[in-house]
Parts: structure tokens; C-alpha cells; sequence
């Protein structure tokens, strides 16, 4: 039996449960079994030739939104301090490493960042190199107090660079929304890389903290909203603001071509990708979109599948996932056709 670790949020895991379902038919005809280690965590064990790779890629290459880490699982073990001398055989010695802890109870008896300083320790008298930020190898530990499950990996196999994709940013005092860290989530989750980018169209921009973040990396912005916009915004120099709904400003045709086209637009999803299509002669040719959809639990999933069609007349899916910065939200990122 191989087995992987799902992570994923604990609000969603009958969704969770289905993509898994629905992969799982894909890759194998063979039995699979999905057992809960925690509110938020499943571990996926096959029977067969299925690996963690292949698997990786059926959900990367999928429009899965609700799964949001993976891990493989290597061996399991009783005991930290024995868990680099097993991993050895897994690693590589020419691959950076580092150590990616995740405990799952909230009382833990060795803390993540004491299991993450010891393995890390081991690894390195037996000649491996540390990079935590950057790191070639991953070795993934996720533990409920009585078994560590561990895994090692490429890190963009794992869907995420943060144990669980649970991922933090700093809070910065200029931080004019909470929303802000979606943003930085979906550009790092989606790998958009923005240091070419020179323009932007942000629709539902208020108060601005999407508009900020942009700005941040240098890029100009045009601001649609009909709420006003924090005066640190709608005063800074880059930003263009246009204080109306994005179904007027569409409807001037202006003269213009953006980089990257950002929807957090509080409406119904269906028709804030009908605008998001309507925008997308604004989009370069290379351009990314990022959108987000506003989910009413009840039809969650009828709703994802109907968005998602719409987006497609005009864009091709990058990705859609359900971040952690999300709330009752999925985010899609989408290129032009
Ligand atoms: C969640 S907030 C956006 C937060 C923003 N991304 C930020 O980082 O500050 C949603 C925004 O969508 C705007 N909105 C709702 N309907 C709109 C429409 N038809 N056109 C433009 N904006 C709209 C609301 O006024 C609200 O400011």
C-alpha cells in the first residue's frame, strides 16, 4: 500500500473527499482508502502501481479546488529522533533540503520547530545542504503525537510551499485589508510571477488592499469600485481610481491593455465572470486574471462547475483553489485564450 497526506479545510471535506474520489477513479481501478488523522487531514492509501508524482499531477493538471496540500508518505514512525537516520535513503545529497513539520493535536509533545531544528541537524552532519526558503527536497512530517508520517518530495509536487498550504504573511502596518495576504496567496499559489508586469485592472478594489499589493511591486493600477477607496489609495500616484461599478467602466471601451486583470468583485460569481469575459479584450496577451468566487454554501459545487464554464469561453483555466486566506471562497486564476 502507498500512502499520501490530503490537507485540506475542515469545512470543505466532503468536497475534499469527492476530488479525491474522482481522482482516485482516474488513476486506478484498483482499491484506495481514505481514513480521517484530523479534522483537516486524510491520508490516501493505494493499493498498486499508482505514485505520489502521477498523482501530483492529476490534481495540478485538474481544476480540483479543494484539496490543498499533498505529502507523500515514506515510512511512519514512533520516534522523532530516528526519523533522519530512516529518511536518508529517500534524499538526496546533491538536493537542498528542509524540514516541513506539521502536528496535527494542539498538544504536542515535542513542539514543530524542535522536530524541524533536530532532523534538520542530522541531515546536515551527514552532508546535507539547508535551504529552508528555497528548498530542492522537502521532507514533510505530520504528526497526530503517536505516529510521524513522513515523506520526501519536491516541493511544487506538494501543491504548496507551507505544510498543510497553510500560509502566513506577515501583517504590515500599512495593511489596508485582510484581503490582501489572497492575493499574495493566489500569485504564489498559481506561480504568477508579476516582476514584468506594468498595469493592472482591479475590479471590486475597495478599500484598496489588493490595489496596494500591486502598487508594492510597481505596477500602475486602475481601480473600479463604487465605494470609495482608503485615501492612502485613491492618493497614491499609480492608481487610477474610477468610482462606479465595473459594468459602467467596461462599457466605455477605454483605451487600454492590462497585465494582469484582478477580480474580488461581492456578487454573484456567475456574473462577475461574465464581467471578468467582458474585461478580457483589456488583458494582454500574456496577461493573467485572478477572480474570486463568492460560494453559497448550499450549491457550492453546481456553482464552481457553472463559473468555471462561463470563464472558459475566454480564458483558459490556470488553476482554482480554495486558499487559505479564503473564506467561504474559491480563487481562479485564468490566462487569455
Ligand atoms: C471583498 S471587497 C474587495 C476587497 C479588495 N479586494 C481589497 O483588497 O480591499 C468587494 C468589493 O466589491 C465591490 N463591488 C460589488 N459589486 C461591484 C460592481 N458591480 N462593480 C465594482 N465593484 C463592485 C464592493 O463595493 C466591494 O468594495
Amino acid at each position: 500500500m502507498k500512502k499520501l497526506i490530503i490537507s485540506f479545510n475542515s469545512s470543505y471535506r466532503q468536497y475534499t473527499v469527492n476530488e479525491i474520489n474522482n481522482l482516485c477513479r482516474q488513476i486506478t481501478k484498483e482499491n484506495f482508502i481514505i481514513s480521517d488523522l484530523s479534522s483537516d487531514v486524510i491520508v490516501l492509501e493505494f493499493s498498486g502501481i499508482v505514485n505520489y508524482m502521477e498523482f501530483s499531477e492529476l490534481v495540478r493538471s485538474s481544476t480540483c479546488a479543494f484539496i490543498r496540500h499533498i505529502c507523500p508518505v515514506d515510512f511512519e514512525t514512533d520516534n522523532y529522533l530516528d526519523m533522519a537516520a530512516k529518511a536518508l535513503p529517500y534524499c538526496d545529497t546533491e538536493l537542498t533540503f528542509s524540514i516541513q513539520t506539521r502536528c496535527l493535536t494542539e498538544e504536542h509533545k515535542t513542539s514543530p520547530s524542535e522536530i524541524n531544528k533536530f532532523t534538520a541537524g542530522e541531515l546536515i552532519k551527514n552532508g546535507f545542504t539547508l535551504n529552508v526558503k528555497n528548498p530542492e527536497q522537502v521532507i514533510s512530517i505530520v504528526t497526530n503525537d503517536e505516529v510521524y508520517y513522513v515523506g520526501i518530495s519536491n516541493a511544487r509536487l506538494n501543491l504548496s510551499n507551507w505544510p498543510g498550504g497553510i500560509r502566513h504573511f506577515a501583517v504590515e502596518k500599512e495593511q489596508i485589508s485582510r484581503s490582501e495576504f489572497k492575493l499574495l496567496e493566489a500569485l504564489e499559489v498559481f506561480e504568477i510571477d508579476t516582476d514584468n508586469f506594468k498595469t493592472a485592472l482591479d475590479l471590486g478594489a475597495a478599500p484598496g488592499g489588493w490595489t496596494r499589493m500591486l502598487t508594492k511591486r510597481g505596477i500602475n493600477v486602475a481601480a473600479v469600485d463604487p465605494s470609495k477607496l482608503d485615501a492612502r489609495i485613491s492618493n497614491n500616484k499609480n492608481v487610477k481610481v474610477f468610482q462606479e461599478k465595473a459594468e459602467v467602466y467596461l462599457l466605455k471601451n477605454v483605451n487600454a491593455k492590462f497585465d494582469i486583470i484582478v477580480n474580488d468583485m461581492r456578487m454573484d460569481s456567475n456574473d462577475s465572470c461574465r464581467l471578468m469575459n467582458e474585461a478580457s479584450h483589456y488583458l494582454s496577451s500574456d496577461g493573467y486574471g485572478i477572480i474570486t468566487l463568492k460560494l453559497i454554501p448550499e450549491k457550492l459545487m453546481k456553482q464552481i462547475g457553472k463559473s468555471l464554464e462561463i470563464l472558459r469561453n475566454k480564458y483558459d483555466i490556470v488553476g482554482v483553489r480554495q486558499l487559505f486566506h479564503n473564506r467561504n471562497e474559491v480563487t481562479v486564476a485564468v490566462k487569455r485564450k
